[in-house]
């Protein structure tokens, strides 16, 4: 039995693969080519956002039995070749939750009392106190798409700074609803009515490019998105018009439709604050991602325990 790690990551990964007398190897930033050449000597293969599994790379391998990706998104695995191939694809949800919620919730304090750009400008010797002027959080409603794990990470941290919650999640229960004192409200009527919008959805066809020049102008003219989300949920031009336009007062994005994002039509845009793809970025998170990938997979393979797996066959 033997393990490929692709990604770079903790290097717990592989005390747990050698506790459980798996053998690995380490092979980063190869090339869709040598990767597809040698995938298939592997029984198990651990990933971070980097290695795209794509069709073709998963399409002829039939000893591959499964991808542990170490995060949330597996929007790197090609997932129907996957499970044609009965190779089960699992992701760690819970190990980056903590660290993408404070992200979420550091964006937000940055956009309500201009951090980012107060730090510019003290830097630069200016001493721009009154141009400054915040904004508190607390009495503002916080929208939620998307109340999995970290959304409703980001409601209990901002409900206790006394923001109002709602959301649009058709599937969250009444008991998390009730427990995170949030109100279900319509995907219009959450666009409109919040002060601070952040998405923590998955991207796919129903939700790809949810965030348009429509819905965009229905929102408050004072009002802040936050996406620690994925790329493609907001249409990047439609954004940059909005912003310029005062159609919203802010944004702050930490995830692009093309990543890494060296250039991009958003640079530049009038309040905009730009991280790169920061979200899992602690190292309590890289550490939780690394040893829960790593079990997970030796698991299956060693004793056929299914955890956290995303697709079925
Ligand atoms: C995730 O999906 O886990 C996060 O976006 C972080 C990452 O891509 O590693």
């Amino acid at each position: 039995m033997r393990i490929l790690i692709s990604d770079k990551m903790s290097n717990k990964v592989e005390e747990v693969l050698q506790s459980k007398s798996i053998d690995f190897d380490i092979k980063t930033g190869m090339e869709p080519d040598e990767l597809k050449s040698i995938i298939d000597d592997y029984d198990g293969i651990l990933i971070r956002s980097a290695t795209k599994l794509t069709s073709e790379i998963l399409k002829d391998c039939s000893n591959l039995k499964v991808i542990g990706r170490a995060g949330v998104g597996v929007d790197n695995v090609d997932l129907e070749t996957a499970t044609n191939n009965k190779i089960l694809v699992m992701n760690t949800p819970l190990g980056n939750l903590e660290a993408t919620a404070e992200l979420t919730v550091g964006l937000m304090f940055s956009l309500y009392r201009n951090i980012h750009l107060a730090n510019d400008s003290t830097h630069a010797g200016k001493w721009e106190k009154s141009k400054f002027m915040g904004t508190e959080l607390k009495g503002k409603t916080l929208g939620i798409i998307g109340f999995g794990n970290i959304g409703q990470r980001v409601a209990e941290i901002c409900s206790a700074i006394g923001m109002k919650i709602i959301t649009n999640s058709k599937s969250a229960s009444d008991e998390d609803i009730n427990k995170l004192n949030a109100n279900k409200v319509s995907t219009n009527d959450l666009i409109s009515t919040s002060d601070v919008l952040s998405l923590h959805t998955k991207l796919n066809d129903e939700t790809k490019y949810m965030l348009n020049k429509d819905s965009l102008a229905t929102m408050k003219n004072t009002a802040v998105i936050i996406n620690c989300a994925r790329g493609g949920l907001i249409n990047e031009t439609d954004l940059k018009e909005a912003l310029n336009n005062d159609i919203i007062a802010g944004a702050a994005i930490d995830v692009y439709e093309k990543e890494p994002a060296n250039e991009n039509i958003m640079f530049g845009s009038k309040n905009l604050l730009l991280t790169p793809h920061l979200g899992a970025s602690s190292k309590e998170a890289q550490v939780n991602v690394a040893i829960d990938v790593a079990n997970q997979v030796a698991d299956y393979l060693k004793d056929n325990k299914i955890i956290n797996n995303v697709n079925t066959f």
